[in-house]
Parts: C-alpha cells; structure tokens; sequence
C-alpha cells in the first residue's frame, strides 16, 4: 500500500483495537505511516499485535495499554502514553464496543446496561480526554465509532442500538469544536461486519444476521480514512454499507422551532459561545495538566 503523506508519524490513539475493526484500522494506520496507541481489555491480543507491526518496522510504531474505556484513569492514562511515547497525539478512535444478548431484554430489572456504558458513556469520555490533548496539539479529528443502528431501530439489540444513536448524537453535537479546538469529529457507522461482536447478537434460531449482506472491511476502512483525511468532513456520519461508503447528512431542524427572534439574537448557532468555550477549554487543560 502507498503511504498517504498526510499520515506519516501522525499518532492515533484506537480504542477496541486488539480484534476486529479496530485491529483492522490500527493496521491500516500503521501502514499509512502512523503511530498508534491501542487501549483494549483485551491483553494479549493486543500486545501480539503490537509485537508484529514493531518487528517489520526499524523503530517502535505501535504501543498497547490495557485500557477499560469506562474508566476515566484509563482514558487518561492511555492518551498520556500516546504523549509520551509519541510526542502527542492527532487522531483518536473512539472504537471499543460490545452488544448485550438480545434476552437481557426481560432479565432481572436491576444493574446497570454494560452496552451504554461501554458504547456510549465510554465513548464519550474518550472525547473528552482526546480534545484536551488534540487541542494541545494545536488541532486533530476524532472518529467514533457507531453503526447504522445509530440511525434505524434495530429490535433484536436495543441496548446497543440506544447507544449507537446516542454516539451519533454526541458526534453531532460537536459542531463547535473546530472553531473552539480546531478539532474535527466524525462517527463511522457500518452495517454488519464479519467480526466476533456478531455471535453475541444473533438469537439461535433467529438467524438473522446469518442471511443479513455484510460490507467488506476494506470499505469500513475507507470510510475511516474518509473521516480522518478529508478536511471537510466535520460532524459527519459516515455509513459504510454493503455497496460502499456514503456521508448521510444530519436533517435540520423543523422550520417551526426556529423564530426570527432567535435567528437575530444569533440563537440558532453557536458562534456567540466560542470565545467562552475556549476559555472554559484552556482551564479544563490546567486542571487535567495536559
Ligand atoms: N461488526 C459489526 O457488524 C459492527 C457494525 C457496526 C458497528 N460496529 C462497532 O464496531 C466497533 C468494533 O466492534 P467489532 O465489530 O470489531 O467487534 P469485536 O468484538 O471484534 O471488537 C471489539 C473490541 O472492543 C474491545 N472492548 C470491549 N469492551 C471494552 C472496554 N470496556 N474497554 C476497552 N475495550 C473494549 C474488545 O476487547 C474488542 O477488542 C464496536 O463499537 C461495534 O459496535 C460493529
């Protein structure tokens, strides 16, 4: 493969990067040039990984740190390793995911969802961290990512569909931080993808996901690349689906929820904020000391 110029020696921090997609997009980074941090629970895996791509290499290009992405210190942690091993950090890939069995649906009402906890609330707190860290970097994207359960309902898994919606979402409402942090953040939403996160779906005897289409890894990738490299997609979902990549617009809002009042008072963007936002950014940098 030819190296894309744009990402030599940039550093990518990938979550759920041991297997699947994320194995597969820590691979392709790696040889478009990049260094990459994996944060996973899976240790092993990860460190194999992270062996075969340092041994083609003449210096170290890949690092592994056993990451629980719901864990705040983890995120921390992870990201700070980015920094010191690689100078900082351009690119993070909010990656790591799970989905519950479709019968916890009627399980004992108690407990907490593991599926919104890992897909949602930990994706959302790798944002967090990453900006801080991206914006010290003087700017960088963010990738999460979600699934066309983000956009349609999805019966047999709704834990996991909730969350999905809820990453699109998150990466919606991150309009202002290209002009706060001059970060760009996008989702990558593919349909069914041959990886081991299908065996926890599918209902013996349901056998959905058995007939379903599925898209080729390779078009996942490029709708990664798409995300990461081209500079004019910023909050976008990008849907890789079985005959290819697509960016699905976000729909505007109802025409009879906006008034001329709120349009003169300049309510219907956020621009008025930015200036305050980079202040609120530059205090949450000196209290995480990043
Ligand atoms: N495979 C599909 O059909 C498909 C479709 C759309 C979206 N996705 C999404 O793609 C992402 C990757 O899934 P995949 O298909 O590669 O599945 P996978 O099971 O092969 O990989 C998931 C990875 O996430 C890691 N992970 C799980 N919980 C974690 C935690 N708490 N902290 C850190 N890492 C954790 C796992 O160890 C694993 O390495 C997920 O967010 C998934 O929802 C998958």
């Amino acid at each position: 493969m030819t190296q894309d110029i744009k990402l030599k020696n940039k550093v990518a921090v990938v979550t759920g990067g041991s297997k699947g997609i994320g194995k597969a997009l820590v691979t392709a980074l790696v040889e478009q040039g990049a260094k990459v941090v994996i944060g996973d629970i899976l240790v092993n895996e990860g460190e194999e990984l992270v062996k075969a791509l340092n041994s083609k290499q003449p210096d170290n290009v890949a690092v592994f740190v056993r990451t629980d992405v719901t864990s705040w210190d983890d995120n921390k942690k992870l990201f700070a390793t980015a920094e010191k091993e690689f100078g900082g950090v351009d690119i993070a890939c909010l990656n790591a995911g799970i989905s519950e069995h479709p019968q916890t649906l009627f399980g004992p009402l108690e407990g907490e969802s593991m599926t919104l906890k890992i897909n949602l609330d930990g994706v959302i707190k790798g944002n967090r961290v990453a900006i801080l860290h991206l914006a010290k970097r003087g700017g960088g994207v963010i990738v999460n990512t979600a699934s066309a359960a983000g956009f349609v309902g999805t019966s047999i898994i709704p834990h996991y569909t909730a969350s999905k919606h809820g990453v699109v979402g998150w990466t919606r409402s991150m309009q202002p931080m290209i002009d706060v942090a001059n970060v760009r953040v996008n989702a990558v939403c593919p349909y069914w993808v041959e990886t081991d996160i299908l065996a926890s779906i599918d209902v013996p005897g349901v056998g959905f996901i058995d007939v379903a289409p599925k898209v080729p890894m390779e078009t996942v990738m490029d709708a990664y690349m798409t995300a990461i490299l081209d500079e004019s997609q910023h909050c976008q979902t990008i849907i890789a689906l079985p005959d290819g990549v697509r960016v699905e617009p976000a729909f505007n809002i109802w025409a009879s929820c906006v008034t001329q009042e709120m349009v003169e008072a300049k309510m219907v963007d956020y621009k008025e904020e930015v200036e305050a936002w980079k202040s609120d950014l530059k205090e949450a940098r000196m209290r995480a000391n990043i």
